[in-house]
């Protein structure tokens, strides 16, 4: 059988995708681990829109300077025109935001909006409740534990994937139109905020069939995140709280941000890691989030799971602050794409969400903006393959099928070392000596006999080392340090 539709990921871009799609297709989709294994599941924080039309060009403003201009414009207009459009559209279809006393929508600040324009649900679980409103109304059957480990692509036609469904068992499955919302690569890094199932393989797929990817050398550190735990996966304290009065502060509460930036705690989030970076490297002092301002009735109702959380880890908020450090939040590069959502080089191939990129987020994305993107572009993804509608011949693929072995015995010694060499040497603060290292690093791993998934990480990593190489000056999130 041929499907109409793959959808690789059940994120909040494949999920908004599937909604779309008219529902006499035949879709399949395909989500790796459990469906909230995706970084969507975790965002805290909020989805940023225009609030109304003259809130386009701010928006689009905010958004080109947090990028440092390195963004895409006719990707940022196209985020922003069609933002409001996407939310109100998810909000018709029963998905709830937070309201203020009034009953209107409550927006809120966060770092670098020049205004309050963040939409949150359930206080600060705002993607858990977008992820579980599109998994309700998805009218499509989703097929868990399958695990992407082709894209079959000849002649610039892509026809299906296959993908492991355990240990040893691959399928292949053919489908006219193919979308991608695999999400970033956070597992390649030794800390981070994302999902365990996220780790870049598609991304590593779509290398060895010599598709292009941009942007790889800028990944976008998350500045406050609970260094408390001995998870790689560490939790996450929303960017909402430093909007909303939250200071960054050292064991003498002094707040250090002044002297990097005149926004101080609300400057670009690039600024504000490499700051507490910088500061604790100068000074040995532990940085803390202090939420001194906070009345504990308002942060109990505004943040509840931030407060339930971290109580369970031994923690009075608003009382005590809380020891944070930077660590890998998401991937502002990734498989190219135009600005109707399309893989370059490929008639039927589309990418949406953290996997794809267009060139919007630049060189540091605003916050928030991530899963408006995933609403934004997964629809103008749906409509253009309506559009151009494709049908392809199963019989023109002549490749033969591959029998991958998916992990060996090495593996775990390889993906952890790789962890701590993509940590060490492509993170906050970056040297050009350090980064040709650990390029030799990842091609001597990548000579050994490792699984298929391990391999396809390792080009991912690869990727990111070369781009950072080829920078040879700083830019956003992309930080160069002279030895
Ligand atoms: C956060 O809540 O700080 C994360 C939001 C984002 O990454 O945009």
């Amino acid at each position: 059988m041929v499907y109409d539709y793959i959808i690789i990921g059940t994120g909040v871009a494949g999920l908004n995708a599937a909604r779309l799609i008219p529902k006499d297709k035949k879709v399949l989709m395909l989500c790796k681990k459990a469906p909230w294994e995706c970084n969507t599941f975790y965002a805290q924080g909020g989805v940023a829109t225009a609030v109304d039309k003259t809130d386009i060009e701010p928006h689009i403003n905010d958004t080109l300077v947090a990028g440092v201009h390195h963004n895409n414009i006719e990707a940022v207009r196209k985020l922003s025109e069609n933002s409001r459009a996407g939310i109100d559209d998810l909000i018709e279809a029963g998905l709830q935001f937070d309201k203020n006393a009034k009953g209107e929508l409550a927006f809120t600040k966060e770092a670098a909006h020049s205004r309050s324009r963040i939409l949150h649900a359930d206080g600060d679980a705002t993607g858990r409740m977008i992820h579980m409103f599109l998994l309700q109304v998805c009218p499509h059957t989703i097929q868990t534990d399958a695990v992407v480990c082709d894209l079959l692509i000849e002649d610039g036609v892509c026809y299906g994937v296959q993908y492991f469904t355990d240990e040893t068992t691959q399928k292949v499955a053919y489908a006219h139109q193919t979308i991608i919302a695999s999400g970033g690569i956070g597992s390649i890094y030794k800390y981070h905020t994302n999902s365990t199932a996220i780790a870049g393989e598609v991304q590593g797929i779509c290398i060895e069939k010599g598709l292009e990817l941009n942007d790889m050398e800028m990944m976008q550190f998350h500045p406050t995140v609970f260094k408390g735990t001995s998870y790689a996966r560490k939790p996450l304290l929303s960017e909402a709280l430093r909007g909303e009065g939250a200071c960054i502060v050292d064991d003498d509460d002094k707040r250090f941000l002044f002297e990097y930036h005149k926004d101080g705690e609300l400057a670009p989030r690039d600024v504000v890691s490499r700051a507490i970076f910088d500061y604790n490297k100068k000074t040995n002092k532990p940085i803390f989030l202090s939420f001194k301002e906070f009345d504990k009735t308002y942060f109990k109702q505004r943040f509840p799971n931030i407060y339930a959380n971290f109580k369970d880890l031994g923690y009075d908020l608003p009382f005590e602050r809380v020891p944070i450090s930077p660590a890998f939040h998401y991937a502002m590069g990734g498989i190219a794409i135009d600005t109707n959502a399309k893989v370059k080089g490929v008639k039927n191939l589309y990418a949406v969400g953290e996997a794809a990129c267009s060139g919007l987020h630049g060189a540091n994305r605003l916050a928030s903006n991530s899963l408006l993107e995933g609403i934004v572009y997964s629809k103008i993804a749906v409509e253009e393959s309506l559009k151009h509608p494709f049908e392809i011949v199963c019989e023109n693929y002549t490749k033969p099928i591959k029998n991958y072995i998916r992990n060996q015995t090495i593996d775990k010694e390889i993906k952890n070392n790789l962890r701590k060499i993509m940590w060490k040497s492509a993170s906050i603060s970056r040297n050009q000596n350090d980064l040709k290292t650990a390029l030799i690093q990842i091609d001597t791993f990548l000579k050994e006999d490792v699984g298929r998934l391990l391999f396809l990480r390792l080009l991912t990593a690869k990727s990111i080392l070369t781009s950072a190489i080829k920078r040879t000056s700083s830019l956003g999130a992309h930080y160069i340090k002279e030895n």
